[in-house]
């Protein structure tokens, strides 16, 4: 086995666990923004207080995400674009599985920088970070997201990413051999694709929940539970 099939094969698995698994997660702890500042706000604490979260950022998340998107910029960078002479579908969705790749390279620095490392408060963004304070994250995000560029920059990130691992799926179902046939391999695009476009809908509605209640959805879909609805423990405590 070469060395050069051992770290593509890696790139691809690196690509759905732990990465994908964490984006799926994170938009889904980002949708609670849509009930508003105080359950967003234990979304985040909750986070903060997972056991070894250190140890499960750098191995979870830092060092995949670095070998991930360095080798994906070699492997671009090796890349024959081939849309002008075949204009395939998939010679265009070969190109933007690249073209979205390069693009999170710099939105994911930015927004880790930024939230995790408080990182560019002198470019009129807020200069505390979400990392330590839960209690402010969700006025953190919604500060930076006055900004209509900001807000955009962010709908871009998240449009980005659901399709590169919505392809990325595809590709990685397809090159480890769990899909074979031309018809299953169709049905398995529109399923990845639809994974995508549920991926993006909630993460967009997670981004636009910062400025406006229950995002882009109607209000009644998202009735946030009253203080006084909130389970209250039936008899006093003992311990
Ligand atoms: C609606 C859009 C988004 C919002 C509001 C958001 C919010 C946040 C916040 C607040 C943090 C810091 C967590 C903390 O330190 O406690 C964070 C970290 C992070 N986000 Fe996002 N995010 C969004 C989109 C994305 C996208 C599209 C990606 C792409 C994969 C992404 C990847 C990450 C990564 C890798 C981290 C670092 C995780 C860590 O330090 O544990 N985020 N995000």
């Amino acid at each position: 086995m070469s060395k050069t099939f051992i770290l593509r094969k890696l790139h691809q698995l690196t690509g759905i666990v732990p990465l994908g698994v964490f984006f799926f997660f994170h938009m889904f702890t980002n949708a609670k923004a849509m009930y508003g500042e105080k359950v967003f706000n234990e979304a985040v604490a909750d986070i903060h207080h997972l056991p070894f979260l250190l140890l499960i950022e750098i191995f979870g998340i830092f060092l995949p995400l670095l070998f991930h998107s360095v080798y994906g910029i070699f492997i671009s960078s090796e890349a024959k674009v081939n849309v002008r002479s075949y204009g395939y579908l998939s010679n265009w969705l070969y190109l933007f599985q690249r073209v979205t790749g390069i693009f999170l390279f710099v939105f994911i620095l930015f927004h880790i920088l930024h939230f995790r490392f408080g990182l560019f408060g002198d470019f009129g963004l807020t200069a505390t970070k979400v990392s330590g304070n839960a209690d402010k994250a969700f006025a953190i995000i919604a500060g930076d997201f006055q900004s209509a560029g900001i807000l955009i920059f962010y709908v871009l990130g998240v449009a980005a990413t659901a399709w590169h691992l919505g392809y990325g799926i595809f590709l990685f179902a397809v090159d480890w051999g769990i899909v074979i046939g031309e018809k299953a391999q169709k049905a398995t695009l529109y399923a990845c694709a639809a994974i995508g476009l549920i991926l993006f809908a909630v993460g967009t509605n997670a981004a636009f929940s910062f400025v406006r209640p229950c995002g882009l959805m109607p209000e009644v879909l998202c009735d946030a539970p009253k203080e006084a609805e909130l389970i209250q423990p039936v008899a006093p405590r003992k311990f």
